[in-house]
């Protein structure tokens, strides 16, 4: 068996998994020496009883709250700077993100900006923060972001029209509460996407130049948890154990990626998100099997493991076989919860998929894909996925 002797970190945050965690909030704020939380969230969560819930317990302890929720799907650079001044002028000294990826990343940008001042792209990178922030607590109401355990915050730069990656150690919340009570309230299309955004997560930090035995046992049981959960998952009986499934599915993808890193679905779906304002975890859904078809040469048995775990019999078929069995699985599962492509649709223009395929080229988690792709076959990749 192949040992890898070369060095890995591993950063998770404190977290807190179960039947109502989330009404935990008030006390944790309590136990960081809050006073006034700024509440990140969607528009709209604000109806739901659960959210009612969250806002009493962090009441009843006797903590201000401020509620910021002047954010879109795919956040953007200067919603995290009217985030930001507003956590200053309100004197806020602690972040409660409430919500999916969205919140939770634009809360980590507001976090970046308050401490370290200038803007929000000045950090795009790895690496790049000088000081922590202020006590960043999450309370995850998607299942397949991780954004809540990650080192990872995707913002959206509106001048290039490109969804870009802030990464660092700094980005880490302080605590995740996992509750899966707020997902009963899910719409089944997002459950959809976020969940093939925690399959794709999964599988390329196990494919990852930078995987480790630490990550990989993460990553190999979260790819089991969202194939065996997902279909149940967008169902309108779902229960919820299956949401905790997820959401424990989503938790082991989070470890495994925030430290192994992504790959060239995450590199080509900023891009491609960035440019049509599409769901994050749709636009890996369309690119999951493109990838895995052009990258599975240059990481073949580690593909041919995460065959076996989706139930594909690869200890009896060739390379190629298992190479179809495994896209043509991860195919039927997001045709199975109701996630299209965009074939036939009208194909950008020359200059989009040019930009496309040049940010996706220099983005950080392009690094650590198996396969090094070059820009004529991204641009054939952004062509194809509009072609039959
Ligand atoms: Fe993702």
């Amino acid at each position: 068996m192949h040992v890898n002797l070369e060095q890995r970190k591993f950063v998770v945050p404190e977290i807190i998994i179960g039947l109502d965690a989330s009404l935990l909030i008030g006390r944790y704020l309590g136990h960081f020496g809050a006073t006034k939380a700024m509440i990140v969230t969607d528009k709209g969560v604000s109806d739901f009883d659960w959210f009612r819930a969250i806002l009493s317990s962090i009441k009843e302890a006797g903590i201000a709250v401020v509620i910021f929720d002047d954010i879109s799907s795919n956040p953007k650079d200067f919603e995290a700077m009217l985030g930001a001044e507003l956590f200053l002028a309100e004197n806020c000294d602690s972040l409660v993100a409430i919500g999916g990826g969205s919140p939770m990343d634009c809360a980590k940008c507001i976090s970046i900006v308050s401490t370290n001042g200038g803007h929000v792209l000045d950090y795009i990178g790895v690496d790049e923060i000088r000081l922590p922030g202020p006590p960043l607590l999450c309370i995850p109401t998607t299942s397949g972001t991780a954004a809540d355990v990650s080192q990872f915050a995707i913002i959206t730069d509106t001048h290039e029209h490109i969804k870009k990656a802030i990464i660092s150690k700094k980005v880490v919340p302080d605590l995740a509460l996992i509750d899966p009570m707020p997902l009963m309230t899910m719409d089944p299309y997002l459950t959809a996407c976020t969940g093939m955004d925690a399959l794709a997560h999964a599988i390329e930090a196990y494919v990852s130049n930078a995987a480790s035995a630490l990550t990989d046992v993460h990553a190999l049981k979260a790819i089991d948890l969202v194939h065996k959960n997902l279909i149940d998952a967008v169902k309108p009986d779902r229960t919820v154990e299956t949401m905790h499934n997820m959401l424990l599915g989503s938790l082991h993808a989070g470890f495994a990626f925030s430290n192994a890193s992504l790959g060239a679905v995450h590199a080509c779906a900023h891009a491609l998100g960035g440019v049509m304002d599409l769901p994050h975890g749709e636009c890996n859904s369309i690119l999951l099997q493109r990838i895995i078809a052009m990258n599975f040469d240059f990481a073949a048995e580690r593909y041919r493991d995460i065959a076996a775990v989706l139930g594909i019999p690869a200890h009896n078929l060739d390379n190629e076989g298992v190479k179809n069995a495994l896209v043509g699985e991860i195919a039927a599962l997001r045709t199975a919860v109701g996630i299209g492509e965009l074939i036939g649709q009208t194909i950008p223009e020359h200059e989009t998929i040019e930009a496309m395929a040049l940010s996706a080229l220099s983005d950080p988690c392009m690094v650590t894909n198996p396969k090094t792709i070059n820009l004529s076959e991204l641009r054939e990749l952004y062509v194809g996925l509009f072609k039959a």
